[in-house]
């Protein structure tokens, strides 16, 4: 079955790209959360006591949810793959006839698409939940997506009785039969298995952004690092097969997309389930001769996976990206140990040369946690060592957050919260004073941006290069969104690019 691509104004107005636009500024990043987030306007404050009459008003009930039916609102939080499971779910109910809206008070059906990464992330979920205690006398179907579905489970029902759908990542290929029994009226609908070996395929996917389409290759992840949820919650690795994936691309080429960028937890550990056994490499450079495809990204890469034929494709094609997301988690070996990171420092600053030994330069960006169980002021000078050794094009700093179904919960020596700021402000000065001498170094030269942003102020325009840094620009040109300019550097901040159009 061809898969079909639905573009969707929702969500336009804002600046697109993710993550990396965000610099080392003062709190913690999460990657991802602007794409497709739709956010929701104004509070909702209805008491308790009216939710106690709603079985007694069940005729008014179903008087507004006609008014309302077909309607669906959904946020999404947490990182670029809970962002394109959004855009695949939206397909799903638009291929049902739902039509999407931008406020829950609209929406005869709200999902919840959920990050579980860390405990703040965790939370606002259940902040969302708790201001729909009403929403059976409203009339609202209210369901919950994704990691903090998988993680909490039927628990979500106890804690939330309104929640009538409970849907795990690793389960998302069931959900058009789930949806189909929310519809029919069923009040808990769940899908929590993780041994499914299927990967979550649509025919309709609705991408928010026209020019760049997100395409996920592999789900689930086999490593088992000692702090980390997702194995729990997206389940073991699967990889979509190669052929499926280059028809996506072609469609998506056919459609204008001309930037591709595909994603994985650990992208690089691809494994071609057919016969032809297309490795990661080959895969890059397959996607990349798609005819009127003319970038091609990939995140995020896991270090031991990081092998030389990668840098040698992103050498020989310049349409693959030159932009490298490695995640080093930590600069002593201790930690990376009690972390089961699989590497050491030593085999990263390899995989680190091997990069930089490359023909064309490419730029490196990576996440570091500090405050791990155990974590010294030595292996803490380890870590800002490391940055000094590496000098990265972009860092995301976390703060250690214990999670549920993970090894490092069972570990002592904890780190107090106070301790943990303090180690994350020292890590964001240090990157902030690698990025402001970078960033100056750029002023002058030029680079090829897909412009992706336009600013309120009249001929300002924002977009991307090729390595990922964002330059704010200004040109004198119209309709420039979508179309690739030459612009040159004029000036730097630590988080900020300046630039005109190159004429
Ligand atoms: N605590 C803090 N940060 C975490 N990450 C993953 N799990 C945790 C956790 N328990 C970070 C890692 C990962 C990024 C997506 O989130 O740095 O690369
Ligand atoms: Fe989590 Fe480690 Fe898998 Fe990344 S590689 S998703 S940090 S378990």
């Amino acid at each position: 079955m061809p898969i079909g691509v639905l573009n969707c104004k929702i969500g336009m107005g804002k600046t697109f790209d993710i993550g990396l636009e965000r610099l080392t500024g003062g709190s913690e990043f999460s990657i991802g959360s602007a794409i497709n987030t739709v956010h929701r306007g104004g509070s909702r404050n209805e008491g308790s006591a009216a939710h106690a009459g709603a079985r007694t008003e069940a005729s008014g009930l179903e008087a507004i949810r006609g008014a309302l039916r077909g309607t669906f609102f959904l946020e999404t939080f947490g990182c670029q793959m809970n962002d394109h499971d959004s855009e695949k779910v939206a397909g799903v109910l638009l291929s049902r006839g739902y039509t999407q809206v931008e406020s829950p008070d609209s929406a005869s059906l709200i999902l919840y698409n959920t990050c579980s990464i860390r405990e703040k992330a965790a939370q606002k979920v259940f902040s969302r939940l708790g201001e729909f205690g009403l929403t059976e006398n409203t009339g609202r179907i209210i369901g919950v997506l994704g990691c903090v579905a998988q993680q909490e489970g039927e628990e979500i029902f106890k804690r939330a009785p309104w929640v009538s759908l409970v849907c795990g990542s690793a389960s998302y290929s069931k959900l058009p039969e789930l949806l189909a029994q929310v519809e029919a009226g069923n009040q808990r609908v769940t899908g929590l298995d993780t041994d499914t070996d299927e990967t979550f395929e649509t025919e309709i996917t609705r991408r928010d952004n026209p020019w760049r389409a997100y395409l996920t290759i592999i789900e689930g992840c086999d490593k088992a690092c000692s702090y980390c949820v997702v194995p729990y919650t997206r389940g073991p690795e699967r990889s979509r097969a190669s052929d499926s994936i280059l028809r996506e691309v072609r469609q998506l080429a056919d459609l204008g997309y001309s930037e591709v960028q595909l994603l994985g937890q650990t992208v690089n550990s691809y494994k071609d389930p057919t016969p032809r056994k297309m490795r990661f490499s080959e895969l890059l450079l397959a996607v990349a001769d798609a005819a009127g495809i003319r970038r091609v990204r990939f995140t995020t890469s896991h270090p031991s996976d990081f092998t030389e034929d990668i840098v040698d494709a992103i050498d020989l094609q310049p349409k693959l990206c030159n932009h490298v997301h490695l995640p080093v988690q930590s600069g002593s070996t201790r930690v990376l140990r009690a972390m089961q990171r699989t590497y050491s420092r030593e085999e990263y600053l390899q995989k680190i040369r091997m990069i930089r030994g490359a023909k064309r330069a490419i730029s490196i960006t990576t996440d570091i946690i500090v405050g791990f169980p155990g974590e010294t002021q030595e292996d803490l000078a380890e870590t800002l060592s490391l940055l000094d050794a590496v000098k990265y094009d972009n860092m995301f700093s976390f703060k250690y957050s214990p999670r549920p179904h993970t090894p490092s919960l069972a570990m002592s020596d904890l780190i107090s919260e106070e301790e943990k700021s303090r180690r994350l402000a020292l890590l964001q000065e240090k990157q902030r004073e690698i990025q402001t001498a970078r960033h100056l170094t750029m002023v002058g030269e030029n680079f090829e941006l897909l412009v992706s942003g336009k600013s309120r102020r009249e001929n300002q325009w924002s977009g991307h290069t090729s390595c990922h840094r964002v330059i704010n620009f200004s040109s004198q040109e119209q309709a420039l969104l979508g179309k690739y300019v030459q612009v040159q550097v004029t000036g730097a901040t630590p988080n900020s690019l300046l630039g005109e159009q190159a004429l």
